[in-house]
């Protein structure tokens, strides 16, 4: 049985009473929760426009098409993500490109960006950045390299909702406040920070983007009088044009209420994850053939999606799935954090040489469980056991 998933969502009694009072109020869909959400959410991101969505897969997708990539404009990402990242590009039929990451963070970084950007020269347009588990990309010098090849950046931020930036004078950006991108995209899936079910949102300051989002959010049905290109001769209040193709990507209103109650605790989750992050590097910070995701210092530069060790499995003597293995058995799940996008057979690039770091990266990561339910007592088992393991 397991005792201790990787990861687990918290469903409050007040999370409940939200989503009962929506189920009894007589508007599943399209009523006031969602714009009460995004309201919320753009307050919170410091971004002009939050647009919610679905799912983050759907969120990503609207971005790239308001971007207009495609056949000749493509995407540039890391191959260290979900499949999501990536194949929403190829949803808009745009080549996908990866970048190699550095192996101990597991992010792109401005070095490798721009060896790559040098590669592929004019066929990118786009650049998203993922912040793995939580942790954040260097902004500001990828803005640098960005800028200089004419890209745009997008912030894949499906393990960072809640997230700051800090710049190397100190000065602090939200994550979602889009200082150095021109979107950013949340999922708020059940096992994220804020979890709405399925879910996920766009947050934005060009209005122009977010317009095109909220029109393709909804199959592309334009209704501002100002925008029709067949303009009715007599009144007709239900009059809507679609112009462009759009897909159903709005989400329900019981999602949504779910969202708002679990962003207002945002802050106090951070807050519980950072203290889980502090107790494992108190207890594992002694084993010299694991790497921890950060040390005593950069624990508040992460808010703690995922909690990746870097295991050096040949010097253990034990496989990776020998030792999941063995976890499980006292109750623990593990999960990879992720198989390299270019493995994947729809991606595969036999040039693997190009990612060594990204290899090196994906060959040791391993997962431990991470979530605001865990407290010093469960770490202290769970980092015992991990060290059993070990020690065979
Ligand atoms: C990095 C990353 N991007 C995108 C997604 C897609 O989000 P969703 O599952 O909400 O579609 C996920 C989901 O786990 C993710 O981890």
């Amino acid at each position: 049985m397991i005792k201790y998933p990787y990861s687990k969502p918290e469903v409050t009694k007040s999370d409940i009473n939200e989503v009962k009072k929506v189920l009894l109020g007589g508007y599943l869909s399209q009523g006031e929760k969602i714009h009460k959400f995004e309201y919320e959410l753009s307050r919170y991101f410091d971004s002009k426009n939050a647009i919610v969505c679905n799912s983050g897969t759907a969120a990503l997708h609207l971005i790239y098409m308001a971007l207009g990539i495609g056949p000749k404009a493509g995407l540039l990402t890391t191959p260290i993500t979900f499949l999501a990242t990536a194949n929403a590009a190829k949803m808009c039929n745009a080549s996908v490109y990866f970048a190699d990451v550095d192996h101990i963070s597991g992010l792109l970084t401005a070095d490798t960006i721009e060896k790559s950007l040098k590669k592929y020269k004019n066929k990118i347009k786009v650049i998203t950045l993922v912040h793995l588990g939580g942790k954040i990309c260097d902004l500001e010098s990828i803005s640098k390299v960005a800028k200089k090849y004419n890209c745009l950046i997008v912030e894949d931020a499906s393990h960072a909702a809640g997230a700051e930036y800090y710049d190397k004078g100190g000065v602090s950006s939200k994550v979602g406040s889009n200082k150095y991108s021109i979107a950013t995209a949340f999922s708020f899936n059940a096992i994220k920070h804020v979890a709405m079910g399925e879910g996920g949102c766009v947050s934005t300051n060009n209005k122009i983007i977010a317009d095109k989002i909220k029109n393709l959010r909804s199959h592309g049905m334009l209704r501002q009088k100002n925008k029709l290109l067949y303009k009715p001769k007599e009144h007709a209040p239900w009059y809507y044009e679609m112009q462009e193709l759009g897909w159903n990507y709005r989400a329900d209103e019981t999602s949504c209420a779910l969202g708002l109650s679990q962003l207002k605790r945002l802050q106090r989750g951070i807050f519980k994850r950072r203290k889980i992050a502090r107790y494992y590097f108190n207890e594992l910070k002694d084993i010299d053939c694991i790497i921890l995701p950060a040390n005593i210092k950069s624990i508040n530069q992460s808010v703690w999606h995922l909690y990746p060790l870097l295991i050096d499995f040949k010097k253990i003597g034990i496989s990776r799935s020998h030792m999941m293995k063995q976890l499980l058995k006292y109750g623990i799940q593990t999960q990879v954090h992720y198989i390299p996008l270019f493995m994947q057979p729809y991606y595969r690039n036999r040039n693997f040489f190009l990612f060594k770091e990204s290899i090196k990266y994906y060959d040791s990561t391993l997962s431990i469980p991470l979530y605001v339910q865990l407290n010093k007592k469960d770490i202290i088992y769970i980092s015992s056991k991990i060290k059993s393991v070990i020690n065979h």
